[in-house]
């Protein structure tokens, strides 16, 4: 068996269990950010944009992270691959990020990018933002990998919010 799926199907497992365990979404995007970072050697920065509630324009706000510190702490959803994902709720991979009009960089180390929109019964309320070092780092395994992680966040915050 490949090594990275070795280290997803373990990870997997891993953050299922803390999803359950976690007493809050907060703790387990937190937990998340620092798993995904440590362990997947090309997730080299790992983070969470959530909509703010009531913005008007709607507004994306940095929650939890992992990696260095962003100049993009606030992005409006007509700005940057964030704000692609969650005004169209599709996933968005993109292997080259210098190519793409969209990119609002955060470090110049940065060659791919991959942005899962995270839903509450049916609606967008954030995003999870992953950047490697390593161009065209997010394969369909890892694509899969990383809606797993977001969809386990919409659970529990839905769960919260019950
Ligand atoms: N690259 C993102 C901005 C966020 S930083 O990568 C952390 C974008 O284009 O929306």
């Amino acid at each position: 068996m490949a090594l990275s799926t070795t280290r997803i199907d373990e990870l997997r497992d891993e953050l299922g269990h803390l999803a359950d365990e976690a007493a809050t979404s907060q703790e387990l995007m937190q937990t998340m950010v620092k798993l995904l970072h440590h362990r997947m050697l090309k997730y080299n920065w790992v983070g969470f944009y959530m909509l703010e509630p009531g913005a008007n324009p709607p507004m994306l706000a940095l929650g939890a992270f992992e990696g260095a510190m962003t100049p993009h702490t606030r992005i409006p959803l007509n700005q940057g691959i964030c704000g692609a994902a969650a005004s169209s709720g599709q996933t968005v991979v993109v292997d080259d990020v210098n190519k793409d009009p969209r990119y609002l960089a955060c470090s110049l180390e940065t060659k791919s990018e991959i942005v899962v929109p995270i839903f509450v019964r049916g609606n967008v309320v954030g995003e999870l933002d992953i950047d490697s070092h390593f161009a065209a780092a997010f394969s369909a395994e890892h694509q899969d990998f990383v809606k797993y992680c977001a969809a386990l966040v919409g659970k529990k915050l839905e769960a919260a919010s019950a």
